[in-house]
């Protein structure tokens, strides 16, 4: 059987390197893996001779700024990565029989229905990164590529840095620490995240009745509800620090970006459409804690 050939972009980011992780498992896809310096997205020509001269079953785009603060004063760059080079990978996609994965921000919604956040919601996004992603995954939806476009949040993993990286460190270094808790939400160990792409890639390519269902916009996270400050108090409980952890408001921890006060999604959407495992927030970060734990 011909292999399922596969493009993954911004190879380095968190998730990007999930995916290296991972991909040996997957025998009957091949992968090619660009990084930042092998392909800069926001060059045209660089992203059309790269996805043309092989063309690829599927380009999974990890490529994004991700700065939340700092893309308030750059704004041009952030709109160029997460906006503007999304029109470089659809062009160069055109008329290719390619079909695209790429990765949006529960930022996008930023509004408070009460209610786990579904992807028919309103979007209103709060400031320059999320305003980008929005952009981004509207440009997609407006193309003849086929897109599967997911949602996530609170993105962790052993790879790069996150707020359990943090949280482990600061558990080390401080007797007391301050989090947010006004911020409800879920992480996503991008591992997790990484699987479930492969998963439907998988099964679209098995099950002919998916590949309407594949291009779509999709929420995905880890399952379960916590605040920043619940995250905080799990992992000092679980890496046995003696770390004390005060809940505070946003209002107490002001940010460039503002962050949304609501960030739970519901996962009804990818679970209908896919056979996928949605593993709870607790069993994600445990595994990346012990595997850091393991690499000490
Ligand atoms: N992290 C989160 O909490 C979170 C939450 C919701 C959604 N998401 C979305 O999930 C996806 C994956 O996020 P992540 O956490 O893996 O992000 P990440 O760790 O910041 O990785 C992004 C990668 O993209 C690379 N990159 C930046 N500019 C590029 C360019 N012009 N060309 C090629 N590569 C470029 C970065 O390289 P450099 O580091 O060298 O710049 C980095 O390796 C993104 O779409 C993000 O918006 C993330």
């Amino acid at each position: 059987m011909k292999k399922i050939k596969i493009a993954v972009l911004g190879a380095n980011g968190q998730l990007g390197q999930e995916f290296r992780y991972i991909h040996a498992s997957y025998e009957y896809m091949s992968f090619d893996f660009f990084d930042k310096n092998a392909l800069d997205i926001t060059d045209p020509n660089a992203v059309k001779i790269a996805l043309t001269t092989t063309v690829y079953d599927y380009v999974i785009n990890c490529a994004a700024y991700t700065a939340v603060d700092k893309a308030e004063n750059e704004q041009s760059l952030c709109f160029a990565i997460n906006n503007l080079a999304c029109i470089n990978i659809t062009d160069a996609l055109h008329g290719l029989d390619t079909r695209l994965v790429h990765f949006s921000s529960d930022y996008v919604y930023h509004t408070y229905p009460g209610f786990p956040l579904q992807e028919t919601d309103v979007t209103a996004p709060q400031g320059i990164y999320a305003q980008s992603k929005l952009q981004g995954e509207e440009h997609i939806r407006t193309t003849s590529i086929p897109a599967l476009i997911i949602r996530t949040s609170w993105v962790v993993s052993v790879f790069g840095h996150n707020f359990v990286k943090t949280m482990i460190r600061l558990g080390k270094e401080k007797s007391e620490i301050n989090v947010v808790n006004d911020q409800y939400g879920a992480p996503t160990n991008a591992r997790h995240l990484a699987k479930v792409v492969l998963e439907i890639i998988t099964q679209t390519e098995t099950n002919s009745d998916l590949i309407q269902a594949f291009n779509d916009t999709y929420n995905f996270a880890n399952e379960g509800i916590i605040t920043w400050y619940d995250l905080a108090q799990y992992i000092m409980k679980q890496s046995l620090s003696n770390c004390k952890v005060f809940p505070i408001p946003t209002t107490a921890y002001p940010t460039p970006a503002k962050r949304p006060h609501w960030s739970v999604m519901s996962k009804k959407k990818i679970n209908n459409a896919f056979q996928i495992d949605t593993p709870h927030w607790r069993q994600g970060i445990q595994e990346i804690m012990e595997e850091l734990a393991s690499k000490d």
